[in-house]
């Protein structure tokens, strides 16, 4: 098992557009294996590659709790949204890159979702509920885009000021 360092807000790798993966290859799994494990280590329910600093378009996800039943891991290639409802949904998010905030974000309520797994086979997912809010947050963040973009700017720049701090903090402890 191998963990990787997670990238925090501020930081301009989660502000850029991924490039897509060209095939599944030994590296590929490698990395999606050990942003799987980094994932469950904070923990988390999604996890995008540039929040381990890796600018290609792979996520993982597992919305399943612990004490709610088995583990139910997607690892994805190049994902994309091919439908989404008109129905919307809000649900309260929060990010491993932006810790200890929270704000409500309102997206489609289901969407079907079109990657790679990680065998390179191509597939195709109908999401709802927490999957797909958690699978279009993660999307966004291969397109450079957090969940505080969302926000307003008052609410995005508290929560930024409240970041640096952190980090500023961090680094002279
Ligand atoms: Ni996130």
């Amino acid at each position: 098992m191998a963990l990787r360092k997670l990238v925090y807000h501020p930081d301009p790798r989660l502000k850029k557009k991924c490039a897509p993966v060209e095939s599944i290859d030994a590296e590929t799994r490698a990395l999606m294996q050990d942003m799987l494990d980094t994932m469950y280590e904070a923990p988390g329910i999604g996890l995008a590659a540039p929040q381990v600093g890796v600018l290609k378009r792979v996520l993982v996800m597992d919305v399943v709790k612990p004490e709610e039943g088995d583990a139910e891991p997607f690892m994805m290639a190049n994902p994309e949204v091919i439908w989404e409802s008109e129905a919307m949904s809000t649900y309260e998010e929060g990010c491993l890159s932006i810790p200890d905030e929270f704000a409500d974000v309102q997206r489609p309520a289901e969407v079907r979702v079109r990657y790679m797994d990680e065998t390179g086979e191509t597939r195709e997912i109908d999401c709802d509920g927490l999957l797909a809010t958690c699978v279009q947050h993660e999307i966004d963040h291969l397109n450079g885009k957090l969940f505080i973009d969302y926000l307003g700017p008052v609410k995005r720049s508290m929560i930024t000021g409240r970041m640096k701090k952190r980090k500023k903090e961090r680094a002279t402890a």
